[in-house]
């Protein structure tokens, strides 16, 4: 569908990592990770990263930014002069000049050494996921549970081709309760402040979890205060 409009397919492969799954050989162009979340695993350290495949089309006339001459760089163009490296050379020419998100030496040896260890982590987060979700499931007081990894998910055929090895550890589920008050009870004994996966494992409750700027009408239209996800 991307590729029919004329736009790149960008995903985002955080909660996977590169260890679950391989967008580019699914046919994205652009794979991004929060590399503070898995990848570090120690939830001390920010990243990000930006994988780009080089085949897209940037001259496809949808992009001017990426064909049009460049003033501050003395008129040169990213696609012409850089062709298939020409997003990622306007990436860092323009981002971190402008924004300035460089890594920190420091900072690159502390997700290094996290992603030193990604298979071994992510391996144990997906058998602590399969016990957690069987559990939920299991547990009437539980309305539904969506890991990709239980039988009977509409996406677990789909999650078994995209992602062999497990469908991740992040997932929803929902507390039986009409008036949300269980959801309530039990989120009011985690943390109100989770980050995804650090070494330890913890749930959240989507409606009451920062980003703390949300509005309260915001955080009451996108989530159901009946949901809760295992982090
Ligand atoms: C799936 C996913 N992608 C991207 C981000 C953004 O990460 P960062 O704040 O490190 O930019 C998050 C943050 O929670 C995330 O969950």
């Amino acid at each position: 569908m991307a590729h029919d409009a004329g736009v790149p397919l960008v995903v985002d492969a955080t909660l996977a990592t590169p260890y679950l799954a391989r967008p580019l050989e699914h046919g994205a162009d652009i794979v991004i990770h929060s590399v503070t979340k898995f990848l570090g695993g120690h939830g001390t350290t920010l990243g990000g990263v930006v994988i780009e495949k080089g085949t897209f089309d940037w001259g496809n006339g949808k992009f001017p930014q990426m064909t049009e001459p460049v003033d501050s760089y003395g008129g040169i163009k990213w696609w012409d002069n850089f062709g298939e490296y020409g997003f990622l050379t306007k990436l860092r020419s323009e981002q971190l000049r402008d924004i300035g998100p460089a890594l920190s030496p420091q900072s690159a040896f502390n997700l290094l050494q996290g992603i030193e260890t990604l298979p071994q982590r992510i391996d144990a987060h997906l058998a602590n996921a399969r016990i957690v979700a069987d559990w939920l499931e299991s547990d009437p007081r539980v309305a539904y549970v969506t890991w990709a990894g239980l039988d009977g998910h509409p996406h677990r055929e789909r999650a078994a081709k995209y992602l062999p090895l497990g469908p991740g550890s992040v997932f929803a589920f929902g507390v039986a309760a009409e008036d949300g008050r269980a959801a309530g009870r039990f989120s009011s004994r985690t943390s109100s402040s989770p980050r995804i996966s650090r070494t330890s494992a913890m749930p959240a409750r989507s409606s009451s979890t920062p980003p703390p700027r949300r509005t309260a009408s915001s955080r009451k239209s996108s989530s159901s205060p009946r949901e809760c996800a295992p982090t």
